[in-house]
């Protein structure tokens, strides 16, 4: 801890996804030698009978709960307030879900940083076209089926009630706090001109930090039959998804657009611990290329 005299310490403090499990990042930092400079910090959420430890994660949570999850990582508030009243870190970068690590900061002085996990895309169309109908959206409507639409109410109006506390615009909140900069997982390359858009009607300066896929190490980790089916093909050429659990529709919209567009695609389809279905079932019939079991 002597070099935190010296150097710029930042606390981040990530949502409960797959990659949060302290002994996965462990591992991660161990390999690459990393235990200098990052050190993990523990946090829990309060148990209860319907959110065993083990659900403390959206890894292998039962798609039902996932409100669930969301309302027990609010219970780890005030564990928070203690974290960074002890680490007093020069900068905070926090994720979706809590606006009370940003708060918290701020009312200490430490600037907050917001970590936006989604594309700007998907931010500037629900909130600024559909919701605002912002007269200088730029672009062409994106179209979203009804359906999709009801489930994005319906989450905006459980956050609203148990996140954001009645703030009718909740997802803008943690944009609103952020300090100056928003950090967005994407790429100029991939949608710069969304990017753009997001920074004017956010007011901040918005960094895209990439994809943050994990670094492998390709030539002593991977599957061999996939490493060497990519090393086939021309570089940039292949879309990689995904980490989300998608129900059979939503994974059937997936296969049909990966279909239209003729890329070249490593799918992993992931299911939820316990799920009887079988990647057959969950495809088009004879859709089927490439299949990585993680
Ligand atoms: C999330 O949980 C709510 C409440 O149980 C449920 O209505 C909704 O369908 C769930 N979402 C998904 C994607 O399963
Ligand atoms: C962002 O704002 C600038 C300055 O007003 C404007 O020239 C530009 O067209 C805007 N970009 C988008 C994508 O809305
Ligand atoms: C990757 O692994 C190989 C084999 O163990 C090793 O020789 C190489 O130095 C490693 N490369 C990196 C960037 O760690």
């Amino acid at each position: 801890m002597d070099s935190r005299t010296t150097s710029f310490n930042i606390l981040i403090f990530p949502w409960l996804a797959h990659a949060i499990n302290l002994p996965s990042i462990k591992n991660f930092i161990d390999k690459n030698m990393l235990e200098n400079s990052i050190e993990l910090v523990e946090i829990h959420l309060k148990p209860s009978q319907e959110l065993p430890p083990h659900y403390h994660t959206t890894k292998n949570l039962p798609s039902h709960l996932n409100f669930t999850l969301i309302k027990a990582f609010q219970t780890a508030d005030s564990s928070f307030s203690n974290i960074i009243s002890n680490l007093k870190p020069d900068s905070l970068i926090y994720d979706v879900f809590q606006p009370w690590p940003a708060k918290q900061a701020l009312s200490q002085g430490i600037p907050a940083v917001h970590f936006v996990p989604f594309v700007a895309a998907t931010f500037s169309v629900l909130h600024y076209h559909y919701k605002f109908k912002d007269p200088s959206f730029p672009f062409l409507p994106l179209c979203l089926p009804d359906q999709d639409m009801k489930t994005n109410d319906r989450l905006k109006k459980f956050l609203s009630a148990h996140v954001f506390y009645g703030d009718k615009d909740s997802f803008l909140m943690n944009h609103k706090l952020s300090s100056d900069i928003i950090l967005l997982k994407t790429s100029e390359g991939f949608e710069g001109k969304y990017v753009e858009y997001y920074s004017n009607v956010s007011h901040k300066k918005v960094v895209p930090v990439g994809p943050l896929v994990k670094q492998e190490n390709t030539s002593e980790e991977g599957d061999p039959e996939v490493l060497k089916w990519l090393s086939m093909k021309d570089q940039l050429s292949t879309v990689y998804g995904s980490e989300y659990f998608l129900n059979k529709e939503e994974n059937e919209v997936i296969a049909k657009g990966l279909e239209i567009s003729e890329v070249n695609f490593i799918w992993v389809i992931r299911f939820p611990m316990g799920e009887k279905i079988t990647l057959k079932k969950a495809l088009p019939q004879g859709f089927l290329e490439v299949f990585v079991k993680l």
